[in-house]
């Protein structure tokens, strides 16, 4: 099993595991209080005027949560959903298709927003604030613009990059959310819950054992259980407790912290190859064989938010807390380097 093993089974978007174990109401949506509260109140102000739900920008690394709940968002609000993601829409007219298409009320999501062309992103704007949208039709001496009205509309974008949108973009928003790495107690919640579904035999601790390696992410807390279930099916008669669940665990390179393969590749690396650092985002991706893009969105966020590393001017920093998982005293680093 490689170190690729978690990451590549969970960027599949949209495996029928994900399907199943999505919760499609508030009320099994597990953690995440603010949001969800936050959330909850627009709905019910909305439903209360018998208005449009106002555009919503859910932000936060993969796997948190955002699919989910635009899901539901529209069967609270009782509206149709249609999904579709930034980098599908390559022509104004495929957007304008969308969007015509769409019934009062109803819920246009759009994921990796981030990624939209910014030509077809310009259209979204008088959509969104006016609801209506100026095509040209023709070209040369006969080209004009026609404009199409919409029905009120709700857009709902998601982005794992907030910082990669255009201010027109965000500014047209009337609610922005970020979703943030979940406490272990809710993983174990969510782990106990798809045991549930799943009819996994998994005793209280077992789901924490695997909650508290799951790097704060739903998606991963569900792969991980589907694992360990297969494991203990295969090698200790299904019942699921802590020691099957690290047994598991551990053949899968997840140690006790619940960093995989690649975060101690790129944590080893940084000691080891760059002196703790400061070591740019494009040596670092050499260095450990995986996309700039991947390290930045994926591994970094749980990194720093666990405090193993640091982003500064200069680069990325290694703190204490990486040198002591490893054994290694800081000044004890690189010998023949200083
Ligand atoms: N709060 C939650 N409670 C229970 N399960 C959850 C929760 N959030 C997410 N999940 C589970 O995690 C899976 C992944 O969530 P989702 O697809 O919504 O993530 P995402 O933020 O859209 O990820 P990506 O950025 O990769 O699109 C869901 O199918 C669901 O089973
Ligand atoms: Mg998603």
């Amino acid at each position: 099993m490689s170190d690729r093993f978690i990451t590549d089974t969970l960027n599949q978007a949209e495996t029928e595991f994900d399907v199943t174990l999505r919760p499609a109401r508030f009320e099994d949506y597990i953690g995440q209080a603010k949001v969800k509260e936050r959330l909850e109140l627009f709905v019910q102000a909305a439903k209360g005027r018998n208005d449009v739900l106002d555009h919503v920008l859910l932000s936060g690394p993969p796997g948190l949560g955002k699919t989910t709940l635009a899901y539901i968002l529209a069967e609270a609000m009782g509206v149709n959903i249609k999904v579709t993601s930034g980098p599908v829409i390559d022509k104004a007219g495929d957007l304008a298709g969308l969007l015509t298409n769409l019934e009062r009320g109803d819920i246009l999501f759009i994921d990796e927003i981030h990624r939209m062309q910014r030509a077809v992103e310009e259209y979204l704007y008088s959509a969104m604030e006016d609801f209506v949208i100026d095509i040209m039709i023709d070209q040369g001496p006969n080209a004009r613009s026609v404009r199409l009205n919409l029905e009120p509309f709700t857009l709902i974008g998601a982005t794992t990059r907030s910082g990669l949108l255009t201010a027109p973009l965000r500014s047209r928003f009337g609610l922005t959310n970020r979703l943030d790495y979940y406490q272990a107690e809710d993983l174990k919640a969510i782990i106990l819950r798809s045991a549930r579904i799943l009819n996994v035999d998994i005793t209280e601790d077992g789901a924490q054992e695997i909650g508290s390696r799951a790097r704060g992410t739903p998606r991963i807390a569900n792969s991980l259980l589907r694992w360990v279930r297969d494991y203990a099916q295969v090698k200790t008669g299904n019942r699921i407790d802590p020691d099957v669940a690290d047994k598991a665990l551990s053949m899968l390179d997840i140690d006790a912290d619940g960093l995989d393969e690649m975060d101690k590749r790129i944590l080893t690396t940084i000691i080891e190859k760059f002196a703790g650092g400061p070591v740019g985002l494009g040596s670092l991706a050499v260095s450990v064989g995986e996309e700039a893009g991947t390290i930045e969105e994926v591994y970094e966020p749980y990194l720093i938010q666990e405090g193993y590393l640091k982003r500064t001017p200069q680069g990325r920093v290694v703190t204490e807390r990486a040198y002591a998982k490893f054994g290694i005293r800081p000044d004890a680093k690189q010998p023949d380097l200083l």
